[in-house]
Parts: structure tokens; sequence; C-alpha cells
């Protein structure tokens, strides 16, 4: 009888604590701030060094640090500090940089890690916003974290959509990036 008890109040209190949190999570996926910037990147390639915004940092024994490696560019390390502009013209006058790295890290197809932070100076925008994630480039959009931010974007996170623009061969390519913030402070 008293093992009965017990067992039942310990169900109780299981189906208790497992439905809770889910109620508790529970939240509106709406954004609190929204935004849209392109960003540039033209990577070195030994004869473009006045317009290179890139640089490829650290390649694979089979690769070197000019040109991108085979197989998928697998690991391949690019350090950038690329133009932001509000539209896709990349002769629009930038309203901040895009600085980080990126780096190849599958061998079987083209996929990507990102970790940057948009630098922004402009009369519009101030401060920073830091991204971070997996960017499997064969998808037309892929979401990666915003993980956090400084100033106008003050411990803000949310989720940004990039979708490559343009691409052209492999010294150029344009990322819209699609800003989804659901901390706003
Ligand atoms: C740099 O870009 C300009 C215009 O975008 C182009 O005319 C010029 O040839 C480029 N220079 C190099 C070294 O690629
Ligand atoms: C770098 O690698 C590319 C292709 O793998 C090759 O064409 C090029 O000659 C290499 N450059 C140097 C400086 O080794
Ligand atoms: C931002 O822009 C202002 C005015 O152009 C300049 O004085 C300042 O050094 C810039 N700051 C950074 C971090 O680039
Ligand atoms: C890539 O696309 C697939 C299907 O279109 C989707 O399920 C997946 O979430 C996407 N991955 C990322 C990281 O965005």
């Amino acid at each position: 009888m008293k093992l009965t008890t017990v067992l039942f109040l310990l169900l109780l209190v299981s189906v208790g604590s497992s439905a809770a949190p889910s109620r508790w999570r529970k939240r509106v996926h709406e954004p609190c701030k929204r935004l849209v910037f392109y960003f540039h990147d033209v990577i070195y390639n030994g004869q473009n060094a006045q317009n290179a915004t890139s640089a490829i940092v650290g390649a694979p024994s089979w690769g070197n640090n000019t040109i991108l490696a085979g197989q998928n560019h697998f690991g391949d390390v690019v350090v950038f500090d690329d133009p932001i502009t509000m539209d896709n013209n990349f002769h629009s006058p930038s309203v901040g940089r895009a600085q980080g790295f990126y780096l190849y890290d599958k061998r079987d197809i083209f996929t990507a890690w990102l970790g940057f932070s948009f630098v922004f100076n402009s009369t519009e925008h101030k401060g920073t916003i830091n991204f971070a994630g997996a960017d499997p480039l064969m998808n037309k959009t892929r979401d990666i974290s915003v993980i956090g931010g400084t100033g106008d974007f003050f411990m803000t996170r949310g989720i940004a959509t990039i979708m490559t623009d343009a691409f052209e061969g492999e010294v150029y390519f344009r990322l819209r990036v699609d800003i989804k913030l659901y901390e706003c402070w």
C-alpha cells in the first residue's frame, strides 16, 4: 500500500516536471528588430592585392595560401575585413566592416564555418553584432546564430539568414544577411 502511494507520487512528479518546462519554454517567435545588409568578399588570388579584402591564412598540406585548395577547399582558413553595404552594390558607401574568418570543414561537399563581427561606424549604427555558425554553402539560405552585440546592439541575440547573392569564380562573393534579433535592450 505504502509502496504504491510512493510510486504514484513519483509518477505525478515526473509527469509534472516533464510537462512544465515545455510550457515555460514556449515563446513568441517575433523578432524585435530586423536588419538587412550585404557584405562583399574579394579573396586575394596573387594578382588583386590592391582590391582584396580577404586572404587565405591557412591551408592543408596539399594546398597553398594563394589559391583555395581542392577537395572543396577542405582545411582552408580565410580571414576577412569586408565592406558592409545597405544594398547589393559593391560601390555603395559602406556602413561598417564584416571582420572575422571562415574555414572550409568538409571534404565531400562545400560547407564552411563562420565566425565574425559586423563592426558598425556610421551615423545610423554604432557598435558590433557577433555571429557564429555552420554555413552549408549548398543551401540556398543558411541560418547562423547572432550570439551577442555591443553599443546599439548591447546584449542582443537572434538568427541571421544568409544567402549567397553573387558568386564570381573564386575571387568574389557577396552575402545577403537578414538579421532577426529576438533580444533587444
Ligand atoms: C580593382 O577593382 C577595380 C574596380 O572594381 C578594377 O578596375 C581594378 O582592375 C581592380 N584591380 C585589381 C588589381 O584587381
Ligand atoms: C597554389 O596552388 C595552385 C592550385 O593548387 C597552383 O596552381 C599554384 O601554382 C600554387 N601556387 C603556389 C605559389 O604554390
Ligand atoms: C568611427 O568614425 C569616426 C568618424 O569618422 C572616427 O573618428 C572613428 O575613429 C571611427 N571609429 C572606428 C572604431 O573606426
Ligand atoms: C539547409 O536546408 C535544409 C533544407 O532546405 C534545412 O532543413 C536546413 O535547416 C538548412 N540548414 C541550415 C543550417 O540552414
